[in-house]
């Protein structure tokens, strides 16, 4: 299993090395565009391997797409991080032009890939990976869902005192500030409803801070985070890797589902070896169903600032 990782910042290089300790991956190649610094970054943390026990092989290169031929997927973390005060959608004028150009390199060395995005704003980068390229839609991804979810789960564990093993709960819908849809109404605690342990009030709470976690942690570090989006992608790859048949929510392009069409946005999927096996079509209640169609709306808004 061949994958690899365009950009070697932050959340790039996190995700190889989450991948690499996970040790499903027999190969990951860092590709970034600053010389050197994917080969700095690959040699670095294969001098983890003998300390953290793992055997995959992880290379970095200096834009020569050649040694990423034959990926089975690939990982698009490139482009410019948002700064303190920033919405994702206002990285779209640089990262648009960066996305473009990376989906179609790797592509034309990988013609079977399968493509995750991460790259901002994630919903319509994806959308113009679907909208550029041949690939099929069930082998364009687009990752937020599950980097919300976990921020989700978090807050969820933070109100209920519970660990975080013991929680569960997801988030639909774009991943924008404005746009998220934590489930709270589905999220549990070893299978109880949460909202047997915890108010309204606070609920909402935790949906609030959930939605702009992002940013909370934005304003902190003084750029994006990058700890929990390389875990999360690494998720991602590794459910595909492993064919491991598991749900999560994942940007994806809709044709009609959830009454939505001609946009990717955050739904439950199957993730296998075949990237979306299927999109799983929950039962939404009438004010899910309005704040998802509300987000959809903003997703569509973002895409109508690209060029296409
Ligand atoms: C985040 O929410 C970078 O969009 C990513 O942290």
């Amino acid at each position: 299993m061949k994958v690899t990782v365009v950009g070697a910042g932050a959340v790039g290089a996190s995700c190889a090395e989450y991948i690499a300790i996970k040790d499903f991956a027999s190969e990951v190649v860092l590709l970034d565009i600053k010389e050197g610094y994917a080969e700095g970054k690959a040699m670095d943390l294969m001098q983890t391997a003998s300390l953290n026990g793992f055997d995959t092989k992880v290379t970095g290169t200096t834009s020569d797409y050649s040694k990423t031929a034959n990926s089975d997927i690939c990982v698009i973390t490139s482009g410019i991080p948002r700064k303190p005060g920033m919405t994702r959608e206002e990285l779209i004028g640089i990262n648009a032009g960066i996305v473009k150009s990376v989906s179609s390199s790797l592509i034309e060395h990988s013609q079977n890939t399968i493509i995750i995005v991460v790259s901002n704003p994630m919903d319509t980068m994806t959308y113009l990976v679907h909208k550029t390229t041949d690939l099929p839609k069930n082998r364009i991804i687009g990752m937020g869902g599950a980097l919300d979810s976990a921020r989700f789960k978090y807050r969820l564990a933070e109100a209920l005192g519970a660990p975080i093993s013991d929680v569960d709960g997801m988030v639909i819908g774009g991943h924008s500030d404005k746009g998220m849809v934590p489930l709270t109404r589905l999220a549990t605690r070893n299978s109880v409803p949460v909202t047997e342990f915890i108010s309204d009030e606070r609920l909402n709470q935790v949906k609030e801070d959930t939605k702009v976690g992002g940013a909370t942690l934005t304003k902190l570090l003084g750029t994006s985070a990058w700890y929990a989006p390389g875990a999360a992608v690494s998720g991602l790859v590794q459910a595909i890797a492993c064919d491991q048949k598991k749900i999560f929510p994942c940007s994806t392009y809709l044709e009609g589902e959830y009454g939505l069409s001609d946009l990717c946005i955050g739904v439950p999927v199957v993730l296998g070896r075949n990237g979306i096996e299927k999109i799983v079509d929950i039962t939404l209640n009438d004010a899910e169903k309005a704040h998802l169609e509300e987000s959809a709306a903003g997703v569509q808004k973002t895409n109508g600032l690209l060029e296409l």
